[in-house]
């Protein structure tokens, strides 16, 4: 098939670059010259393992394209995806404008029959919006249908997921454009949601804030735990056995980041109070993240007693592991309040330091863990990269001024490492 992708952030380049390695024709269309120059050289603008492996696959077999022109890819496309970001506006809603622009462009380009299938979230009726402005747009021979297929990759294993995804959700009205989407998606063998528009928009914010809401009770969970003398690790792994409940998304640390989660609970928060719901479980996941984040800065006051002059040493800058994204990192927060507090800080992170520079300001980034821990009164993990988990425990132990390890992922064995010496605390452990 022809397929044209607009947007190449996570989702729309490996939504290509994944349609490309199945043997469709690909063409991403983007706006910045200077990054479609480097996709075409095979050097993509963002972390992601085993991404720009593929990507230059498809480059070299030439069914991967980058361009900065709808034209003449749309025309001859049979299916064309949306998928440009939506960013939350002040008042929690996303913010539509890039995808109605796109949506105005696609349509004057429309030609034949097309799909015109939108992979950004999008709230509850966008995708009614969108065909109301390819018709308004396009010339009056030309033929569409709009669908809604979500996605559901996470960053750091985005082409594992999109390859192997627990179900396609197609939401369209036309039989014909999901037959089209089904023939796309058939060599990924998984199964089909088949619904109407609306459903898959729903679909969307629904997983998302519900995983959300898996990690705050997880960390509704931790908090108690420390109070009663439980270990929440395994109070979780015992819960998380349940097939009703899963073990996945249960684990507490200093809480959920990242372009997504944070984004889409708002939204879905936002969508519900436009239409006269009061959705307050979802106002208590929020609560819930921002307080994981402010125990571990209250953990690191109480282990530390006065933290004004002293050296603390951050691991993870990344808002998870396997990527280099700083978006609503949990580190942001983190370190600007013990800064505020007169702390000296250290940081590292195996891929994420260049986007953190951009953030964290007054910080010194160090090349490795061992540069961090010289002379720390305590080092913080916050982002649960295997590197750290490898790391030389003693060789640290012998850098830092004062041996102590506030665990904000839970990466360590308390007792081993109480062992060696160390003070520990992690979250949710006795
Ligand atoms: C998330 C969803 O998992 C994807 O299904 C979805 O497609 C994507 O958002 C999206 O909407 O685009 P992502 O944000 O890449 O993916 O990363 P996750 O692995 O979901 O992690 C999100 C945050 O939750 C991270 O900060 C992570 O550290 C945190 N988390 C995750 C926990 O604190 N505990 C857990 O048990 C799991």
């Amino acid at each position: 098939m022809k397929i044209t992708v607009i947007g190449h952030g996570y989702v729309g380049l490996v939504t290509a670059a994944v349609f490309a390695d199945l043997g469709n024709s690909v063409y991403v269309v983007g706006r910045t010259a200077e990054k479609i120059e480097n996709l075409n050289k095979g050097i993509i603008p963002i972390y992601e393992p085993g991404l720009e492996e593929l990507v230059k696959q498809g480059l070299s077999a030439k069914r991967l394209h980058f361009s900065l022109e709808y034209d003449p890819y749309v025309s001859e496309s049979d299916i064309v995806f949306i998928a440009v970001g939506t960013p939350p506006k002040s008042s929690g809603e996303a913010d539509l404008s890039t995808v109605l622009e796109v949506a105005k462009k696609i349509g004057t380009h429309l030609n034949g029959y097309t799909v015109v299938a939108t992979k950004s979230t999008v709230p509850v009726g966008s995708n009614k919006m969108i065909a109301r402005i390819l018709a308004e747009n396009k010339d009056s021979k030309a033929k569409f249908d709009t669908a809604s297929v979500p996605e559901f990759l996470r960053e750091g294993s985005a082409i594992h997921d999109t390859l192997n995804p627990d179900r396609i959700v197609i939401g369209t009205k036309s039989q014909r454009a999901q037959d089209l989407l089904i023939t796309l998606h058939k060599p990924i063998n998984s199964r089909f949601v088949l619904c109407n528009l609306e459903t898959a928009e729903m679909i969307k914010y629904a997983a998302n804030s519900f995983l959300a809401t898996k990690i705050s009770f997880a960390n509704a969970i931790a908090k108690l735990s420390e109070k009663v003398s439980a270990d929440a690790l395994s109070v979780l792994e015992g819960i998380g056995y349940d097939k009703r409940i899963g073990n996945e998304f249960l684990l507490p640390g200093a809480g959920y980041g990242g372009s997504c989660f944070p984004k889409d609970v708002k939204a879905l928060i936002a969508i519900s109070k436009q239409h006269g719901y009061d959705f307050a479980l979802l106002s208590e996941v929020e609560n819930i993240n921002k307080e994981a984040r402010h125990d571990i800065v209250k953990k690191a006051v109480k282990m530390l007693g006065e933290v004004q002059g002293k050296k603390i040493g951050i691991l993870g800058l990344a808002f998870k592991p396997n990527t280099d994204d700083m978006r609503n990192a949990p580190s942001i927060d983190i370190i600007a309040s013990l800064s505020k507090m007169g702390a000296t800080i250290k940081v590292y992170d195996p891929q994420g330091a260049e986007n953190a520079k951009k953030i964290i300001q007054g910080a010194t980034f160090c090349k490795d863990s061992y540069e961090v821990a010289e002379n720390a009164d305590l080092l913080i993990i916050l982002t649960e990269w295997n590197e750290f988990k490898e790391i030389n425990l003693a060789k640290i132990k012998e850098k830092m001024r004062e041996p102590k390890i506030l665990d904000g992922r839970n990466i360590y064995d308390p007792e081993e490492i109480k062992e060696l010496g160390f003070v520990y605390q992690g979250v949710g452990r006795a």
